[in-house]
């Protein structure tokens, strides 16, 4: 944020289990980078990345916080929770592992694909977690 090629940032608030939100900040997100005149390309990457944060905090933290900002050359989205953290990191990045509950797979999540999606459409992606929480980075260049 103390970057001089910082230009906006979009700050959007998670609430734990509440599925009627789920998916508004991700959306907002791509509606702004639109209306900025960001490459297609870029906004595909950074909805997917920051569709996945965003459903993670939903499911399985106590809440927190989604950001994007804007810089001159990238967009960095940040998930920001308070939360169990994540044990295993390497674990958790694995194609199809999740710990999500039968009632939230019922409701058509926990494939276990969003972690590895976060990483694989990033430039750049760097997880902090610990026992309170977790703080999850992921830039696309533009
Ligand atoms: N913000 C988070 N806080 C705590 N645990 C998380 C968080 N994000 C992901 N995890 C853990 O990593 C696992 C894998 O995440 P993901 O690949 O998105 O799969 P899914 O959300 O479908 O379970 C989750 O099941 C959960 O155990
Ligand atoms: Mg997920």
């Amino acid at each position: 944020m103390k970057d001089a090629n910082h230009l906006k940032r979009y700050t959007y608030k998670i609430i734990a289990n509440d599925f009627s939100l789920a998916g508004k900040g991700s959306s907002d997100i791509k509606k702004n980078l639109k209306i900025l005149g960001i490459d297609p390309k870029v906004i595909r990457k950074v909805a997917i990345v920051s569709y996945e944060a965003e459903i993670n905090m939903v499911i399985h933290s106590y809440g927190g916080e989604l950001y994007c900002d804007i810089y001159e050359n990238k967009i960095v989205i940040v998930s920001d929770d308070i939360g169990p953290g994540i044990e295993d990191v390497e674990l958790a990045l694995t194609e199809g592992y999740s710990t999500a509950s039968s009632s939230v797979r019922e409701l058509g999540f926990g494939a276990g694909m969003g972690l590895p999606n976060m990483k694989r459409w990033s430039d750049d992606f760097e997880i902090n977690t610990q026992k309170n929480g977790t703080k999850i980075f992921m830039t696309v260049l533009i």
